[in-house]
């Protein structure tokens, strides 16, 4: 998120604009929590993690009174346009605002890969590849002492972290709410491997499946002898929000950034602007909010081929 702040402070300076940071997102608004950004402000922070303005969750914002104090703080300001770097729950929060008639333009963001009118959020392929990245370490361990591993990734709903890290690590089983496992299925799955005469294996569960990580050690508790494999567990949590943005997201939070800028130039609000293809497209907040991009279930099929 900071090389959003960044991009889209910067290029609208560049516009010879003035900007505002706001502290804490829509908290923020309805609190008057803001402060003037110049270009030096945003030094230093594009190989940061998360945002130096703060983030929080606002449910005073769904409210009608919590919106127009924001819009009072806003006007009493002169502010007159606005770029929110945020989820679905934010973007929601964007068209509720465009729906009052003030200029808003979203930026996707979120970790959950779940945002309608983008391929990619900002954040996603970081978390994928620190995901990829334990699920590599434990390997290692799994390799040299002939054992399974279960490995589960954030993701709230949306099994998208899971699938391409679980895909990207050559998982043996990826389990995701989008296509339920059950338990028994997943330890009839690592027996198969170990009669196969693989000698260490590797289950992904995203955190929003029916059948997460506690729910299967305690299966797998009560039915040890079925799977061949020793078993042990990691819950990666919120390490993996953490750590340093791979070029990939600092470049997507550049482009982004710019672009909602750009959108504000040009008189045209009320969009979210997101990566598609190779290229940037705005897409009615109208028809983002409330909705959620599925992911691509053959990508679950591919992995279950390869899994042999
Ligand atoms: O939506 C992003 C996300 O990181 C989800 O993947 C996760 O379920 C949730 O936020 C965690 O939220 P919190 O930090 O409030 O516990």
């Amino acid at each position: 998120m900071n090389a959003a702040v960044r991009a889209a402070t910067r290029a609208a300076l560049a516009q010879g604009w003035e900007v505002y940071g706001v502290r804490n997102g829509f908290a923020g608004l309805i609190a008057d929590n803001m402060e003037p950004l110049r270009a030096r402000d945003v030094g230093g922070i594009i190989q940061r993690g998360g945002t130096v303005l703060g983030t929080a969750r606002c449910p005073e914002f769904r409210e009608d009174a919590g919106r127009a104090r924001a819009l009072r703080n806003l006007a009493r300001r002169a502010i007159d346009a606005l770029v929110v770097i945020g989820g679905n729950g934010s973007q929601t929060g964007s068209r509720r605002l465009a729906g009052d008639g003030f200029p808003v333009v979203g930026i996707a963001s979120t970790i959950d890969n779940d945002v309608y009118g983008t391929d990619v959020t900002i954040g996603v392929d970081t978390a994928v590849n620190i995901t990829l990245e334990a699920i590599d370490r434990l390997r290692t361990t799994g390799a040299s002492h002939q054992r399974a591993f279960l490995v589960e990734t954030m993701g709230r709903d949306c099994g998208y972290i899971a699938l391409i890290a679980g895909i990207a690590g050559g998982a043996e089983v990826i389990a995701i709410p989008e296509r339920e496992v059950e338990p028994h299925e997943v330890a009839e799955r690592l027996r198969a491997a170990y009669q196969r005469g693989k000698t260490h294996a590797l289950v992904v569960v995203a955190e929003g499946a029916r059948h997460d990580a506690r729910a299967l050690m305690r299966h797998f508790a009560e039915h040890r002898d079925a799977l061949g494999f020793e078993l042990r567990v990691t819950t990666l949590g919120h390490v993996v929000r953490g750590g340093v943005p791979s070029a990939f997201d600092r470049v997507l939070a550049t482009r982004l950034g710019a672009a909602s800028v750009d959108r504000l130039a040009r008189g045209e609000p009320g969009v979210l602007v997101g990566l598609v293809g190779h290229d940037i497209v705005a897409t009615p907040l109208a028809d983002v909010a409330g909705r959620t991009k599925p992911i691509d279930m053959g990508l679950l099929d591919l992995a279950r081929v390869l899994a042999q």
